[in-house]
């Protein structure tokens, strides 16, 4: 099968930060592929070498068989960028910026005005397209970026971020909107996030990426699974090297990740497994605070994958945005 994107060994080096470490996946025709990763992951990184931007320091990259070191004209005709940051002007209408998207993008003259109406409905914007952006929501101007990155009819469209730092029932509407274009245009679609929820929503397969590395890339469901079905989730009072190890030895435990007094175990058989801690607590005295069993969810992979939350440093990131936010407000 033909691949739409293929890295091999990608790697860029910012003096002596590697953003991106080593990185090889393929992303098949259609497919929607997500790479899931804590700020610096290098998820950015990765997506600007991939639309032609950066240069990387070593490894390869196709875009529809383009290399986007030496073919970029090609790549960059091929595929569609919506960058994290949204890139509309505020002080155009929303069909202003359409416009100047279509002549950046060289779409031929005789077809501007269909190709902006096409886009316009499907993101749900025709009624608002003759008023400044100044007055559209957060959602809505992530809409219209969207829409600018569709204008061209690409093969490949890249989202990095889509939904960041918009509230949870936008984020869903933007979801459905991708679903909708995804079908739409057949297009291969490839996205960064940082919400597990996103990635399970959208994405075929994921990529979980960490510190320029991936991790690992499976489906969503197959990530799951490979926990087992069941996630326990233990408070004990003081730490207890050998209440962990008794706690290893349980058939039916596939793993277990300790944070201190909190330990989650991943066991594909909660109600065999439960009792058996309780007779190893009271073995050794160790007092549960609390106990609960629940079902994976993509946070549990990714902490198995990475041993930390992806939520670690959201306190700098959402910092990030609203230095970014108050210098558009200045602007
Ligand atoms: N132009 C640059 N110069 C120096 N370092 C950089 C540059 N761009 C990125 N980095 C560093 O590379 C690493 C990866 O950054 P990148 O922006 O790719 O992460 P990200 O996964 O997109 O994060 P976020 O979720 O915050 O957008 C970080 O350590 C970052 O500080
Ligand atoms: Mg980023």
């Amino acid at each position: 099968m033909l691949h739409s994107i293929e890295t091999k060994s990608l790697t860029k080096s910012f003096g002596d930060v590697v953003a991106v470490n080593d990185v090889s996946f393929s992303v098949d025709s259609g497919e929607i592929f997500g790479f899931l990763g804590p700020n610096g992951a290098g998820k950015s990184t990765t997506m600007m070498i991939l639309t032609t931007l950066l240069k990387p320091t070593s490894g390869q990259a196709l875009i529809n068989e383009f290399d986007v070191m030496r073919e970029p004209k090609k790549v960059r005709q091929t595929i569609g960028y919506v960058q994290q940051e949204t890139a509309v002007d505020e002080y155009l209408t929303g069909r202003e910026n359409l416009l100047l998207q279509a002549k950046l993008n060289h779409i031929p003259k005789d077809q501007i005005e269909q190709r902006i109406d096409e886009v316009l409905e499907l993101i749900e914007l025709s009624d608002k397209q003759n008023e400044s952006v100044v007055t559209y929501s957060g959602g809505m101007r992530k809409r219209l970026d969207i829409a600018g990155g569709l204008l061209h009819r690409p093969k490949v469209l890249f989202l990095d971020e889509p939904t960041v730092g918009l509230d949870i029932q936008t984020r869903r509407k933007i979801w459905e909107y991708i679903k909708k274009i995804h079908k739409e245009f057949e297009m291969t679609i490839f996205l960064t996030t940082h919400y597990m929820e996103e990635t399970d929503q959208l994405c075929d397969r994921i990529g979980i990426i960490d510190g320029g590395k991936i991790q690992v890339i499976d489906t969503p469901e197959n990530m799951k699974n490979a926990l087992g079905n069941e996630v326990i989730s233990i408070v004990v009072d003081v730490e207890n090297p050998e209440f962990l190890s008794e706690l290893e030895k349980i058939e039916f435990v596939k793993k277990i990740n300790q944070d201190g007094t909190k330990l989650t175990l991943f066991a594909s058989n909660g109600a065999e497994v439960i009792p058996q801690i309780f007779q190893i607590s009271s073995k050794l005295n160790v007092k549960i605070n609390s106990i609960s069993l629940t079902q994976p969810t993509l946070d549990d992979v990714f902490i198995s994958y990475t041993g930390h939350e992806i939520r670690d440093d959201d306190s700098g990131f959402n910092q990030k945005r609203e230095h970014a936010k108050m210098k558009r407000l200045r602007a």
